[in-house]
């Protein structure tokens, strides 16, 4: 018997207001047309005014805790990946856990941009099959709205809010590549590439700052590394690609998702797209789409998928799961 990492319960939370391409126009020398063909994105949504990050993350969360059908002292662990945490600390996840009425077992953030979700999901994957946990909640929630230049038209039309959640419960497979659960996972990063991707501030720096890209630039290394890390982490699990169900890849921009998928020799019927509604929500977008996927009645049990994401860093990686 193998013990895997299986996915239980999904949830997600998106903020009240929706903002649509057209509301730029007003302010900034864009258009709708731009944005659609540039990116794939329609609109997005915004968090009100004191709607933090761990507020999202915490409605993402209980919605996931619902749909395993478990409560939250039920949980042994919290990873939350995001780079708009609260405050510089205590941690989110120690925020989430509080919210949620959690009494024991640990919890903390995990800080790795846009392919936030999948480093989370693969040390929750590691907490689970070193038997430091048996329940992890992963969570991905931003609120990239809080880092946006509005004078920047390059970036800001962009980024969204939201959060996702999903809960990782440990199970015995039989060691075969038809287990549920995690497969394989890959993660890769290059600090050499730091500028192309970064918010000009920090803590240490004594400002909050804002987010700036050269989005040609990452657009170059996205389709080639993305396809590379699904096609290593499918390698891993001895799969291909042909073995694939469904693609749920970070939702950046509807030509990198192409683009990665036509690299893979695979169609765009086998890929989850949800970058026209919500933008790009950094580590929140992969299990928003995960969570938007199964709701639409695209992900079902016994289905093969491979999650990919990259983002500043730059840092990149895959996940091999069967849902
Ligand atoms: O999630 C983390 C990873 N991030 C990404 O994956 C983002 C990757 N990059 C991208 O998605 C794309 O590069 C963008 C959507 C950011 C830009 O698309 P692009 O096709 O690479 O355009 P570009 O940056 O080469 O800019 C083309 C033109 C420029 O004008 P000139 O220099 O050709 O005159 C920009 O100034 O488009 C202009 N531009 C705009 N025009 C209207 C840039 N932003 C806008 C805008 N509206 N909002």
């Amino acid at each position: 018997m193998t013990r895997r990492a299986v996915i239980t319960g999904v949830g997600h939370y998106l903020p009240e207001r929706v903002v649509e391409n057209a509301e730029f126009e007003a302010s900034l020398e864009t258009t709708d047309e731009w944005i659609r063909s540039r990116s794939g994105i329609e609109r997005r949504h915004f968090a009100a005014e004191g709607e933090t990050t761990s507020v999202l993350a915490t409605n993402a969360a209980k919605a996931a805790l619902a749909d395993a059908g478990i409560k939250a002292d039920d949980i042994d662990a919290i990873v939350l990946a995001t780079s708009t945490s609260d405050l510089t600390f205590p941690s989110a996840a120690t925020m989430v856990q509080a919210a949620l009425g959690m009494t024991r077992g640990f919890a903390f953030d995990v800080q790795a941009v846009c392919a936030g979700f999948v480093y989370a999901l693969s040390n929750a994957n590691a907490l689970i099959l070193s038997g430091q946990a048996n329940r992890v909640l992963v969570i991905g929630a931003e609120t990239f709205s809080r880092i946006m230049d509005w004078t920047d038209r390059s970036t800001c039309v962009l980024f969204g809010d939201g959060a996702g959640a999903v809960v990782l419960e440990a199970q015995e497979g039989a060691g075969s590549t038809e287990d549920r659960g995690i497969l394989s996972t890959d993660l890769n990063s290059d600090g050499r590439y730091k500028d192309l991707l970064y918010v000009d501030g920090g803590v240490s720096t004594q400002n909050t700052g804002f987010l700036r890209m050269q989005g040609n630039q990452v657009f170059r290394h996205a389709v080639e590394k993305l396809a590379s890390t699904a096609n290593t982490a499918l390698g891993k699990a001895n799969l291909t690609a042909a073995d694939v169900d469904w693609i749920v890849p970070h939702q950046a921009n509807i030509r990198i998702i192409q683009g990665t998928a036509k690299k893979m020799g695979l169609s765009m019927d086998k890929v989850v797209v949800t970058v026209q509604d919500h933008g790009n929500t950094s580590a929140a977008s992969i299990p928003l789409a995960l969570s938007v996927g199964k709701q639409r009645g695209q992900i079902k049990q016994g289905d093969l998928i491979v999650a990919e994401a990259i983002g500043g860093g730059l840092a990149w990686g895959a996940v091999v799961l069967r849902w």
